[in-house]
């Protein structure tokens, strides 16, 4: 196998693309596709600065690197979820990583914002730990970003994420989430920030062959709550369609977000209003996030 660009040998074969890579070249290449996903969603510009949401796995820290060797102006923003040796590690995968680089690394403790950290919130909600989680990690990261004056949140999400993800709203037909599903979500109110995920054109072995590549040490193990059953047989669907035919996660979802994301997007009539409890922008009276909050200091005082 040779590399596309310089027919040297190649370090990694790309079947979706049908090209093959050196070291240096593959580098090369991923950057040019992050910087591609930036344009093409007009994600952000050389004069903000940028909240990157890195939760010390290979996509996120990634990300980071891709846009501070870019020159771009960037803050990590770790969420401590208080899940045992797993947050502990990644934290100072975070911390380390942002050290080396003399980079800043905002950090929220989910424990004193919940008021009680994740394993406890899920024993108090007494449902499936990712979405307790999940709506944290939103609302923390919006919150956070407004604090410190950050227009626009990325994450890490990459091209696995998101096609796994579209293929479980779609098997539900859960259309309201299907507008939702975006690499880039505009401001709606003032208290919202942007968020952009640019490594949606990359795959989940191209991270994970960037990170090395590149030296970045990150925590391998996954969250101990590991995602549904569900979740994860959705990403296994795919894997065995990407294996007979290269190509068709990025096909799926870009195919999506091409041709039929337009059918699904209508105008919403939604009010947006402020949360009487915490100020923060939500549909009802009170946020979530507020009543999760409440529920948690309920059932464990
Ligand atoms: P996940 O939902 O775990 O697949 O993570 C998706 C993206 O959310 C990651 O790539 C990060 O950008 C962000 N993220 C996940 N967990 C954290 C965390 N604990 N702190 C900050 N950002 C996170
Ligand atoms: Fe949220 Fe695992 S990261 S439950
Ligand atoms: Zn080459
Ligand atoms: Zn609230």
């Amino acid at each position: 196998m040779k590399c596309r660009k310089c027919g040297g040998a190649a370090a990694l074969e790309l079947r979706r693309h049908n090209a093959a890579f050196c070291s240096p070249h593959f580098l090369e290449f991923f950057r040019k596709q992050v910087a591609e996903a930036v344009h093409r969603h007009q994600m952000f510009t050389r004069d903000e600065k940028i909240m990157v949401a890195v939760s010390g796995g290979k996509d996120s820290l990634a990300l980071w690197d891709v846009l501070v060797e870019d020159g771009y102006q960037t803050a990590g923003l770790y969420l401590d979820l208080g899940i045992f040796d797993y947050s502990k590690e990644s934290k100072a995968k975070c911390e380390a990583f942002a050290a080396s680089r003399g980079l800043t690394l905002h950090i929220e403790r989910v424990a004193e914002a919940v008021g009680a950290p994740i394993p406890v919130v899920q024993q108090a909600t007494r449902r499936p730990t990712c979405s307790a989680c999940g709506l944290s990690k939103r609302y923390l990261m919006n919150r956070a970003a407004l604090q410190h004056g950050y227009p626009v949140v990325a994450t890490g999400h990459n091209l696995d994420d998101e096609a796994a993800t579209l293929f479980g709203s779609v098997m539900h037909w859960q259309t309201d989430a299907l507008p939702r599903q975006s690499p880039a979500l505009a401001s709606t109110h003032p208290k919202l920030v942007r968020r952009v995920k640019p490594l949606y054109r990359l795959s989940e072995l191209e991270t994970a062959a960037f990170a090395f590549l590149r030296g970045i040490d990150y925590i391998v193990e996954e969250c101990p709550f590991a995602k549904g059953a569900t979740s994860i047989a959705h990403k296994q669907v795919l894997d065995r369609l990407e294996e007979a035919s290269p190509g068709s996660k990025h096909n799926f979802l870009f195919g999506f977000l091409e041709k039929a994301r337009p059918a699904f997007e209508k105008i919403e009539h939604v009010e947006l209003l402020e949360c009487t409890s915490c100020g923060q922008v939500t549909t009802g009276a009170v946020c979530a996030f507020c009543k999760l909050a409440d529920l948690v200091k309920r059932r464990t005082s």
